[in-house]
């Protein structure tokens, strides 16, 4: 059987951002890019599938069928009605996983976008809503796939006929300042701790502070004291960081700390790692103090402090290696 003519020859390598979702209030809403890039090129071969994993992951992984990456490039041909005669995907992992920082959705961004690239006509048959409901369909909520995609900060949310997304830049001056834990979580075991139902008054409190976090990031001109007390109320939440406390209470304490001390911070995504935004020209945030102070609790875990800028743009393909 002849190769099809619409599969280019590849190798493409694509990067996905790291991204943080909720944000406080914005739950299974809001997410942010950041600099921080897994790498995945992917190539076809003559049959089979092969897998190689470095860094994050490797050694623990599938490298089979089973692989999200994998899984996720199968449902992308499959949308673009092509059938790949074997492939071969090498990654190279950087982002932590189970720890809040968007890693399944980078997989999943990274495998559709990597499968686009390899078909001749794949950004037609498969346009920016089409790889976007995808990768909701796949992850099962859009706040972490939707900066995957688009970069910025973005509020996505579903409609009747799939998802739709709101991108902004947030304004220079803001940064994100991670604290990553030792030890992962399951988004799976965080997602069972919810309720079924809130309180109407907790709703409506989110409702506010949901519609004060874009304009409080993104505004432009705003003095840095005021944007940072902006975005310090635009960071509370009462749907889901205290139900799910007691499943990371270290990073309840950590959040509450930073909080004590004016800086807007949150739990990144499901958790358990922690996101504080800092402001240039407002009272520093000394990230390694924080962490510090932490690791020196009798049963907390390791934090690593680190600062990531923001991304401006979702999924990188390097287009110069698709053949
Ligand atoms: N909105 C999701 C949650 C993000 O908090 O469960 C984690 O994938």
């Amino acid at each position: 059987m002849s190769p099809d003519p619409r599969l280019r020859q590849g190798p493409v390598t694509v990067r996905p951002p790291a991204t943080s979702a909720n944000l406080g209030p914005g739950f299974d809403a809001f997410g942010l890019a950041l600099e921080l890039r897994d790498e995945v090129t992917v190539e076809f071969t003559d049959a089979g599938l092969e897998v190689a994993i470095e860094g994050e992951g490797a050694g623990s992984l599938p490298v089979d069928e089973h692989h999200l990456i994998v899984r996720s490039l199968r449902a992308a041909f499959g949308r673009l009605g092509v059938r790949p005669p074997g492939l071969r995907v090498r990654c190279v992992n950087r982002i932590p996983h189970g720890r809040g920082l968007g890693s399944s959705s980078a997989a999943i961004c990274a495998g559709i976008m990597a499968a686009r690239a390899l078909v001749a006509d794949g950004e037609l048959q498969l346009d920016a809503y089409g790889a976007l409901d995808l990768a909701n369909e796949i992850e099962g909520h859009p706040d972490n796939v939707a900066p995957c995609l688009v970069g910025g900060f973005t509020i996505a949310w579903r409609q009747q006929d799939g998802v739709d997304v709101l991108r902004l830049d947030p304004a220079e001056g803001v940064s994100a300042v991670l604290f990553v834990p030792s030890q992962p979580l399951s988004t799976h075991v965080a997602r069972g701790l919810l309720p079924k139902d809130v309180p109407h008054v907790d709703a409506s409190f989110n409702a506010g502070r949901c519609g004060l976090l874009g304009p409080a990031l993104s505004a432009p001109d705003l003095d840095p004291a005021r944007r940072r007390e902006l975005l310090f109320a635009g960071t509370e939440d009462r749907l889901h960081q205290g139900y799910r406390a007691p499943a990371m209470p270290a990073t309840a304490a950590l959040v509450a700390r930073l909080r004590a001390d004016g800086h807007p911070a949150v739990v990144s995504g499901a958790g358990p790692s922690v996101l504080a935004f800092g402001v240039a020209g407002a009272s520093p945030l000394r990230a390694a103090e924080y962490a510090r102070s932490g690791n020196h609790q009798a049963h907390g875990p390791a934090w690593r402090a680190s600062v990531f800028p923001i991304a401006a743009g979702g999924v990188a393909v390097d287009e110069d290696r698709v053949a």
